[in-house]
């Protein structure tokens, strides 16, 4: 064995001039931590293939996190190695478990974490979640933790990068039965009300609408009347329209439900049915796209923890991967993506 470029046996016979304890230190490789958080998103997985796989090339070890930061809490630390991570790219989820933890955002949890981490030799983690996980990961900074994190949310609401992991999936999905839905709304002549995630972003859904030519979009960030939706299905009736579909984001002012109830009363050409697609939008297979984002992610979150980065989201910007402060993040929001409302819009004619 090779230590350092000096044998073991050398080692052993100069064994009065050591230092043993800086020798241990200097011997143990950099031990990332990585944990997932929040709502799981597809690719996660991949995300956590490639940190292993990259801190493997890099000489780090690496410490699977169960459980999100409840795992961190109650010290649920295992070894990862390169063939632990095997077989997982394609699957969705996450095999390390991802929970809410209520008892990590008082000061008190984090210093709990942190006293586990440290036990653990955690020297640097990798977060990856949505916003509220990034949140969590800038508060463990400004504890002393050095800490990179990875976007990771269907919801597309996180600030610095232009798409989240798990975004692209969630909308192929959304693609897909929408197109099917219209399938059945053409044939009877149907307006079908469709329900997208999103309690407080409206991206999922505007770009659902435009992606599978709905006639109106209802987000958070837009405040909309039942007399809009109503008019714009008539309108498409009369334009000679086979069907409508309207697009609601879960958090929109006007429930999905209320809404095709009273359109459906409201006699606006087609009879009106509701779909809410709720949870199948996080899980299955993450596409393509989705993989390299998590491949390109992963990896560049073990190089910037390997060259002494911390407090920082890896971002896509212009194609670009880059390090983007967790203060900035943590601290403004993705703008409303107006432009696609706009275009949505215009769009069903
Ligand atoms: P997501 O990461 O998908 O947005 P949540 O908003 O539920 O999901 O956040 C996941 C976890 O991150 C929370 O359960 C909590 O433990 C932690 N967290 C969220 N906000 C903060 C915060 N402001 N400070 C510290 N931890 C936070
Ligand atoms: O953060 C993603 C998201 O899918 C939101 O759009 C949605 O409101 C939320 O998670 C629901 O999460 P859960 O069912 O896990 O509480």
């Amino acid at each position: 064995m090779n230590f350092g470029g000096v044998s073991w046996g050398t080692i052993a016979a100069q064994k009065y001039l050591i230092d043993w304890e800086e020798i241990e230190m200097n011997a143990k490789p950099f031990t990332i931590g990585v944990l997932t958080s929040g709502g799981d998103a597809p690719g996660m997985n991949a995300a956590i293939r490639a940190v292993v796989r990259k801190a493997y090339e890099s000489n780090a070890q690496v410490l699977g996190i169960a459980n999100g930061y409840e795992g961190l809490l109650n010290g649920e630390f295992r070894p990862l190695g390169i063939r632990d991570v095997g077989g997982i790219l394609q699957r969705g989820g996450t095999i390390l478990q991802t929970r809410r933890s209520e008892r990590f955002k008082e000061p008190r949890g984090q210093r709990e974490a942190i006293r586990r981490m440290n036990e653990a030799g955690v020297d640097g983690l990798i977060v990856i979640g949505g916003d509220g996980s990034l949140n969590g990961a800038h508060a463990l900074h400004k504890q002393g933790v050095k800490v990179v994190g990875v976007p990771a949310s269907i919801d597309n609401d996180i600030w610095g990068s232009d798409m989240a992991i798990g975004v692209d999936t969630a909308l192929n999905t959304i693609m897909e039965a929408v197109d099917k839905l219209r399938d059945t709304a053409s044939s009877h002549s149907r307006a079908f009300v469709v329900e997208t995630m999103g309690r407080n972003s409206g991206y999922l859904a505007v770009m659902a609408a435009i992606v599978c030519g709905a006639e109106i979009v209802l987000m958070p960030e837009v405040q909309s009347t039942v007399d809009e939706v109503a008019s714009a299905v008539e309108d498409a009736y009369r334009r000679g329209k086979t069907h409508a579909i309207i697009m609601v984001a879960e958090g929109a002012n006007i429930r999905t439900t209320e809404l095709a109830r009273i359109i459906d009363e409201m006699d606006v050409g087609f009879k009106t049915r509701v779909t809410i697609l709720g949870h199948i939008q996080r899980g299955g297979r993450p596409t393509a796209y989705d993989r390299l984002l998590a491949a390109r992610m992963g990896t560049r979150a073990v190089e910037l923890l390997l060259e002494g980065h911390t407090d920082v989201m890896v971002g896509l910007q212009e194609m670009g991967i880059n390090p983007i402060p967790l203060e900035e993040v943590t601290s403004r929001s993705r703008p409303v993506a107006s432009k696609y409302y706009e275009m949505a819009k215009m769009l069903a004619r």
